[in-house]
């Protein structure tokens, strides 16, 4: 076991190892780390739900009628009527026939690729961007995976070409939102060209429901693409500041998936509270767009303020602000140095990102007020001006 030790010293050596902070309050714009306040940056939490009092309310309530557990496997135990009342509420969100939930956005990846393109003669198309979970599925399959430059439409079409011929099964699978980035997939183009290529389409909107979209709908609805995309995937763990994966498509998909995949038959459900939770976050989307509105506001502002002060954020068109710093222990000196400050905000280094391109990574929330957001770029500048990465 000598090799583990060895690893972790040359990540130490690399700066590449991780330290994973304590979180000592409820998440939230701020929250308590080492027994100080700080400014949080780092969280999925983009509406504000992950404390909110309906959401926390409502697990309460669920809790004392169903308890937690839900037993075993649905397809042994049986479905309890929240799991089943929460899939209609996201396929009528999203749009959708039908949805089914599983533990996590990864689990719902898990279940759609290696389900529908399973045999050594199918084919999938992959972003090379494409979230770990994404991989991780494709691994799962005997499928020959052809990777496609980052929304490369000449690249992907030139694939598309190439491999038109396979017998089996052809499917496309993008992240709708790219996490690092904070760019978004051009789904209009590759709809079309996987419609004329007759490829399957599956989007991952983890990043985009709650954020995209009227009220939040995500992806599909931000492009007007509903009934072209095939296999919506996503998660409630980040806007819907729970935990859950989803998949949501025609009756048929979510019938097929429902038996055959096996995070679904093999995995069990998502507990009690987990799913009186996501009703609640299902409703406060329902009810109001102010809180979608705040986020885009909070994102917009982050950005021309921090690239006003001379700071590279990239190419993002949504809330997801990169700073990019360069150097692996760079980033890591400005994340420490932040931190000083009261400021939370996680460097994200070489394997996430890609070498050379080391970064801070802001994700803003509609909790955040703009004095929070005012705060974050002063103490931003003061870092930048010390390490001397502004003038
Ligand atoms: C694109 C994408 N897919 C899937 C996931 C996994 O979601 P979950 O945290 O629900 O497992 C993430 C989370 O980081 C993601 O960004």
């Amino acid at each position: 076991m000598q090799f583990l030790t060895d690893e972790l010293e040359a990540m130490k050596r690399d700066g590449l190892y991780g330290t994973i902070r304590t979180i000592e309050s409820p998440q939230g714009a701020w929250v308590r780390i080492a027994g100080k306040d700080h400014l949080n940056l780092c969280s999925n939490n983009y509406l504000g739900l992950c404390n909110d009092p309906k959401v926390v309310g409502r697990v309460k309530e669920y809790v004392d009628k169903w308890g937690v557990g839900p037993g075993a496997v649905r397809t042994i135990a049986g479905t309890m009527t929240p799991h089943i009342e929460l899939e209609r509420r996201l396929a009528k969100f999203k749009g959708a026939e039908a949805a089914i939930v599983l533990q996590s956005g990864f689990c719902a990846n898990l279940a759609v690729i290696p389900t529908l393109v399973p045999a050594a003669e199918d084919t999938i198309y992959s972003d090379s961007l494409n979230h770990a979970s994404i991989i991780d599925a494709c691994r799962l399959t005997k499928a020959r995976v052809v990777r496609y430059g980052h929304s490369d439409l000449a690249d992907l079409e030139a694939k598309l070409r190439e491999h038109r011929g396979n017998p089996g099964r052809h499917l496309l699978v993008t992240d709708g939102v790219f996490s690092m980035d904070g760019d978004i997939a051009k789904l209009p183009e590759i709809v079309e060209l996987c419609e004329a290529f007759g490829v399957i389409v599956v989007v991952d909107d983890a990043h985009g429901e709650g954020v995209l979209g009227r009220g939040g709908r995500g992806i599909a609805d931000h492009f007007g693409l509903h009934g072209r995309v095939d296999v919506e995937v996503g998660t409630m763990s980040k806007a819907f500041g729970v935990m859950g994966g989803m998949i949501a498509g025609s009756a048929t998909l979510i019938d097929y998936i429902r038996q055959k995949a096996r995070p679904n038959l093999f995995s069990s459900a998502l507990t009690i509270p987990d799913v009186a939770a996501n009703l609640a976050s299902v409703d406060i989307l329902e009810e109001s767009e102010a809180r979608v509105n705040r986020l885009r506001e909070n994102g917009d502002f982050l950005k021309r303020e921090l690239s006003a002060a001379g700071f590279d954020t990239g190419h993002s068109e949504t809330p997801i602000t990169p700073v990019i710093i360069g150097e692996a222990s760079d980033a890591k000196t400005f994340s420490a140095e932040l931190f000083k400050k009261g400021v939370f905000a996680t460097a994200i280094v070489f394997p996430t990102v890609p070498r050379g391109t080391a970064r801070i990574r802001c994700m803003v929330s509609a909790a955040h007020t703009k004095e929070d957001l005012r705060f974050a770029v002063e103490r931003f500048v003061e870092v930048g001006r010390g390490m001397g990465i502004l003038p």
